[in-house]
């Protein structure tokens, strides 16, 4: 899979796509992440990306032809399967959505910023448009950010224990079970007898109980389709 992030901040991303599983998997080559500063692709002097909007009011509006140039330009080398724009106006972002989007070849991921992005940008560059969430952020790149390591734990061979992204809270419809790990006993504080029981059956079934009850105290709404 191969990911491309049109941005203004191509900083922000230099320690997120770095680190544990978004790094391993670029060096094992089972997802390209390769990011573009808008700002290259503006043809005035003072590098600007973004301009007053037409009508007056307050803030900055991103303009299309940057954007256009980089795009078209990307399109050029190779085919894009979705030119995806992340808004806090866009369609919730869910672990539904990773999965589809986790099937795809070629992607852009497009942060906006400012008061938003000249519309045509909107209605005739991008394929879809993603919210991770109802609250605003300065810009689309933290969202970017979120959808790409969501995108790439569930590559085949980012994560090595291939069932691990499986058994992830949501994957099943389900929140996950509580985990433990040594000592069993710490200040008194007591892992359940059944996760040593040894009996797998128990064990599984243990987990699943607990799945069932964390999610109906928690999350009934997970429950509800
Ligand atoms: Cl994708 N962008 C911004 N700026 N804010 C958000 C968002 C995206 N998703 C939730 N809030």
């Amino acid at each position: 899979m191969r990911i491309d992030i049109l941005t203004i901040l191509p900083g922000l991303f230099e320690s997120p796509l770095n680190q544990s599983i978004i790094k391993r998997a670029q060096q094992k080559g089972v997802v390209g992440i390769h990011l573009h500063d808008i700002r290259d692709y503006s043809r005035n002097r003072q590098k600007q990306v973004d301009d007053y909007p037409f009508g007056g009011g307050a803030g900055m509006v991103m303009c299309v032809e940057p954007i256009d140039l980089l795009i078209s330009k990307l399109k050029s080398e190779r085919e894009y399967d979705e030119i995806v724009f992340l808004t806090p106006d866009g369609e919730q972002f869910t672990q539904k959505t990773a999965n589809l989007l986790a099937t795809k070849t070629n992607i852009i991921l497009l942060c906006g910023h400012y008061k938003g992005v000249d519309q045509r940008v909107r209605d005739y560059l991008i394929t879809r448009e993603v919210s991770i969430g109802d609250y605003v952020l300065s810009g689309g790149e933290l969202a970017a950010v979120v959808v790409t390591d969501c995108l790439v734990r569930l590559i085949p061979g980012a994560i090595s224990d291939e069932t691990s992204a499986l058994t992830d809270s949501f994957q099943d419809g389900l929140l996950a079970p509580p985990t433990y790990t040594r000592p069993a006993q710490y200040k008194g504080w007591k892992v359940p007898d059944v996760l040593l029981s040894g009996n797998q059956k128990w064990i599984d079934d243990w987990r699943h109980n607990q799945s069932f009850e964390r999610t109906r105290l928690l999350r009934p709404d997970l429950l509800e389709d």
